[in-house]
């Protein structure tokens, strides 16, 4: 199956798979990319884990050794003690320099799985396999972190994925108040990029119930595509790459509220 999208970035190309139900492919997609590695390690939380991680396991386990890592669900998981566990547990099942994480969740796993991969051993690669709408940005482009108790990501690094594999299906179960904060992520990806995307979503969301359908693989690659431009343009954010922040960082102070 060809990618739906390829990345360029600094560390090489990397392509992005959406459709339905390719978690359950994930080991036969990915396996020129799992060639010559020695361990897999899924990281999830437990919502997701109790949901995915049996069968992304099953799906890892012809090509590679599986270990998993089950986090708690939640921004809290973005902590220092969270982050140390996963060395600990990366060391005690022998993970090495070849051995390869995946992310298998939503922003919050894909950012302290893709911090754990950037800086174990110095730095080994990653898959996002996300779970939720809001990740379709925060899969793509490579910020990995956790958060200080002073302020959120403000310990990181950005570490490009090898892959993302987005399964449209793992969206469905999602409650309506995820589908409602990642479109708003869609929203702002067309408000940035062009008026045509943004007369299109108009026209064909009318209501959450139009996203959870067909249209969702074309809707979501379309807004991964504007994420994609920006970031292969500006991997570092030392310029477009603010525009990603349009309502983000105002996100993230009602957050705190
Ligand atoms: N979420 C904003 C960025 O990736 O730059």
């Amino acid at each position: 199956m060809e990618p739906t999208l390829t990345i360029r970035s600094s560390s090489g190309e990397y392509p992005i798979w959406v459709g339905a139900n390719i978690r359950k492919q994930a080991g036969m997609l990915l396996k020129d990319i799992l060639s010559g590695k020695s361990k897999v390690l899924i990281v999830t939380d437990r919502k997701v884990g109790s949901a995915y991680l049996t069968e992304v396991s099953e799906a890892f386990a012809p090509f590679l050794p599986v270990e998993t890592a089950v986090l708690p669900a939640g921004e809290e998981t973005k902590s220092f003690t969270q982050y140390e566990n996963l060395p600990t547990k990366a060391l005690e099942k022998g993970l090495d320099r070849q051995s390869i994480i995946v992310a298998l969740g939503g922003g919050v796993i894909g950012d302290i799985a893709g911090f754990m991969a950037a800086t174990y051993m110095r730095g080994i690669p990653f898959i996002q396999m996300p779970t939720t709408l809001l990740a379709h940005d925060s899969s793509v482009g490579g910020k990995t972190g956790i958060n200080h108790p002073l302020g959120k990501n403000m310990v990181g690094a950005f570490h490009q994925p090898k892959a993302v594999l987005y399964d449209t299906n793992t969206l469905l179960t999602l409650p309506d108040e995820e589908w409602r904060s990642g479109f708003a992520e869609m929203i702002k990806h067309a408000y940035i990029s062009n008026q045509e995307f943004v007369e299109l979503l108009k026209k064909k969301v009318q209501s959450i119930s139009d996203l959870k359908s067909d249209q969702i693989k074309d809707l979501l690659t379309r807004s991964i595509q504007v994420k994609a431009d920006i970031v292969q343009d500006d991997e570092k954010e030392s310029g477009v790459r603010g525009y990603l922040n349009f309502g983000h960082t105002l996100g993230h102070a009602i957050e705190k509220t």
